[in-house]
């Protein structure tokens, strides 16, 4: 797969770029409370500065439905200001101001008078009501902002939307560093992953880890699998989970994950109640009957974490998304350390390890771990459905034609 890079872009002095990037980032208060996708956007960013471009990014913050002021991003444009140690230009956009043609060119004109090497910020572009619809209209209207359209954000890259595949209809279309960086990294797992390939799996969602564990069952010597997932398929079996997070659309096939031998399922499990109180590790005997299980199941065991690092500290490529349990709630926050380690001892260097997803990513950073992985993607659903093999509709658009 080829695809148009930033890097193949000449003349870019004064040049006005639009750059889609993903700056969805957990607030608090109005404080950022990761930084991550940001982070590792800069690169692209700074690259552009230095280039002399005039840089105006664009992102979405939450799941709106118009305007709400707490999900405003000039927290991040503000962070953003302390990260390049320069001052961000933040331009406010409506339905209004893209659709009525004097408001529209307002905006152009403050776009025109920024300076090379400047970068300004768009207001949520989710208040925009055809932003997701990827209405052509809106579309259009921001292509009208720029000359280059840049996509960044490949943790939004599987949303048709009209500031991630729109644009590029009426622009010039590349990637950005980060998007470059992310489709190379996960190349290697699509491409020719070097064997043993262990995927470890876990997390609540059934609807993006199934498609992932079909198109990997071929390709992986081993599946493991725990969290909620492991949950489905316990009570698929007919087991009693009590409170467990089960997700009983998928019945049928978490119960033939049973009769693969490349799926690995855990061999004892932590359960207690929702606070962690009384919580308490247990087998899994022949029987699958789950003694003292109170509320719900939270953690894999330590007898999994033993058997599932016999697969780890031997494979030669890892993929890992999902927590293995309630991890924001000590003590079911040992499991998904555990794997956290595990992968981290064997990626960079004797594996080629990728993780990615918010929960993940959480874990990782946590434990300071950042470094010692390969690729630790920025996109959730997005690495889960490109994993997948789903054609991207933010991928196709920087395709070289
Ligand atoms: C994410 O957090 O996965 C991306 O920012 C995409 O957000 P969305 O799921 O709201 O489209």
């Amino acid at each position: 797969m080829k695809i148009s890079t930033l890097a193949e872009k000449k003349n870019l002095k004064g040049r006005r770029v639009l750059v889609r990037v993903d700056f969805n980032v957990p607030l608090k208060n109005g404080k950022i409370k990761e930084a991550y996708k940001i982070e590792k956007s800069l690169s692209t960013v700074e690259f552009l500065c230095k280039a002399g471009a005039k840089i105006i990014l664009i992102s979405h913050l939450g799941r709106p439905t118009g305007v709400d002021k707490k999900l405003s991003l000039k927290p991040v444009a503000v962070a953003l200001g302390k990260m390049l140690e320069k001052k961000i230009d933040f331009f406010a956009v409506s339905d209004k101001i893209l659709g009525d043609k004097k408001q529209l060119e307002n905006l152009q004109k403050k776009i025109m008078a920024l300076k090379n090497g400047d970068v300004a910020l768009l207001e949520n572009i989710r208040f925009i009501k055809g932003e997701e619809k990827n209405d052509p209209k809106i579309a259009r209207a921001l292509s009208s902002l720029g000359e280059l359209f840049v996509l960044d954000g490949f943790a939004v890259a599987h949303r048709d939307a009209a500031s991630v595949s729109g644009v590029a209809k009426y622009l010039p279309a590349c990637a950005g560093l980060l998007l470059e960086e992310e489709i190379k990294g996960l190349a290697k797992l699509i491409e020719r992953p070097k064997k043993p390939f262990v995927v470890v799996l876990g997390g609540a969602k059934m609807e993006t880890k199934v498609p992932l564990i079909k198109k990997f069952i071929p390709k992986a010597s081993q599946i493991l699998i725990g969290g909620g997932i492991f949950n489905t398929c316990l009570w698929a079996k007919g087991v009693k989970v009590g409170r467990s997070i089960v997700d009983k659309n998928y019945k049928k096939i978490a119960l033939s994950f049973w009769k693969n031998k490349k799926i690995i399922m855990p061999v004892d499990l932590v359960v207690g109640g929702e606070q962690g109180e009384q919580a308490k590790v247990v087998a899994l005997d022949s029987k699958f009957k789950i003694q003292n299980l109170k509320n719900g199941i939270y953690d894999i065991g330590p007898k999994t974490v033993s058997l599932f690092a016999k697969y780890i500290k031997k494979a030669n490529t890892l993929v890992w998304n999902g927590s293995m349990g309630m991890f924001e709630v000590p003590p079911y926050h040992w499991g998904s350390n555990a794997v956290a380690r595990l992968f981290a001892s064997r990626a960079r260097g004797k594996a080629f390890g990728v993780t990615g997803g918010g929960e993940t990513v959480e874990v990782v950073k946590k434990l300071k771990l950042m470094n010692d992985i390969d690729l630790v993607s920025t996109g959730g659903g997005a690495m889960l459905e490109y994993l997948s093999g789903n054609k991207l509709p933010g991928i196709m658009v920087v395709l070289k034609k």
